[in-house]
């Protein structure tokens, strides 16, 4: 999507990195420096850094472009009925900062709401920015225009089926004990590579995007985790649904992103595993102790080498 001023044509993409470049120098220095955290709610953190980071961008995103609406996790809701509608994450990632983890990035999403969209309909994601200011990967994308990273263009992988997958997930700090994700992994576990749950939803579907996993999967995430992610992993040839293959909406509660070519079989996985068929039981860890008890005095150490 580009916006024709005069004779120029310009994207969003310029203005947007510059903005995700500075915001992520500043979550880089608060990393360094170290920072008090917060609850929001039971294990749910939030720091100075969110928020300093989220009035940052607001402030950038306002000079750069003063019709746009902002939509952020840190309480920013600004001219919601723009025509253009900004989702940012100012720190993906909280729980990881907090503790020293180096996996968190800066989210903006721009989503273009043309004239009578309903409220409660999304409009057209039109352009996307992750940056990871610790490995000093920028994430773009633009809706025609494909996806990059670090400038080079970003495509999904090729491989072809679960069996040889590696795969994403992540689970929620509230209302932990009503997710199911847990039985999800462990299926998806058993049947792929691996599954990472490495704490940024927004970095999981940039390297979906990138090929560095093949899909990525999550219960109940919000605007501002996916909709830069998702325009990367479209524009890299990948492909985003919810877990029964219905178009994604930013306000689903499951988000299915992948390569595109083992999509089909994970959303396949998903039915069964919600209907409860094909499940792959393993020993309860009761189970495991007895049984390494009765292993443990059969055999010495050495014995089965
Ligand atoms: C979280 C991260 C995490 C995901 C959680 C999100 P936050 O975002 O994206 O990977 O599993 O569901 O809430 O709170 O660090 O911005
Ligand atoms: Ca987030
Ligand atoms: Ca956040």
């Amino acid at each position: 999507m580009t916006v024709t001023s005069g004779t120029a044509t310009q994207t969003f993409i310029p203005k947007a990195a510059e903005i995700a470049r500075e915001a992520g120098a500043r979550l880089r220095e608060y990393f360094i420096e170290g920072v008090e955290t917060e609850y929001k709610g039971d294990v749910d953190l939030v720091t100075v850094a969110d928020r300093t980071v989220e009035k940052l961008i607001r402030s950038r995103l306002g000079e750069a472009f003063p019709e746009h609406g902002i939509y952020g996790e840190e309480g920013t809701r600004e001219r919601m009925d723009g025509e253009y509608r900004w989702y940012v994450d100012p720190l993906d990632g909280t729980t990881n900062f907090a503790h020293g983890f180096p996996q968190f990035c800066v989210s903006m999403g721009l989503e273009h709401r043309s004239e009578g969209t309903k409220p409660e309909d999304d409009g057209t994601l039109v352009a996307g920015v992750i940056y990871d200011p610790m490995r000093d990967e920028l994430f773009t994308a633009e809706r025609g225009r494909g996806a990059q990273v670090n400038g080079r263009p970003a495509r999904v992988s090729r491989v072809p089926e679960l069996a040889e997958a590696l795969l994403a997930t992540g689970f929620p700090s509230r209302k932990r004990h009503a997710s199911p994700n847990i039985h999800f992994y462990h299926e998806f576990t058993l049947r792929s590579h691996g599954v990472r749950r490495a704490g940024s939803a927004a970095l999981d579907l940039a390297y979906v995007a990138c090929g560095r996993l093949e899909a990525f999967w999550e219960f109940n995430l919000n605007p501002w985790d996916t909709a830069a992610g998702i325009l990367l992993v479209e524009e890299a040839g990948g492909r985003v649904t919810d877990f029964a293959g219905a178009h994604y909406r930013l306000a689903s509660d499951e988000i299915l992103a992948s390569n595109g070519l083992i999509h089909e079989e994970l959303i396949g996985f998903f039915a069964d595993l919600f209907a409860g068929r094909n499940l792959s039981p393993i020993p309860t860890a009761e189970e495991f102790a007895r049984a390494r008890k009765i292993k443990n005095s059969q055999e010495p150490i050495g014995s089965s080498q």
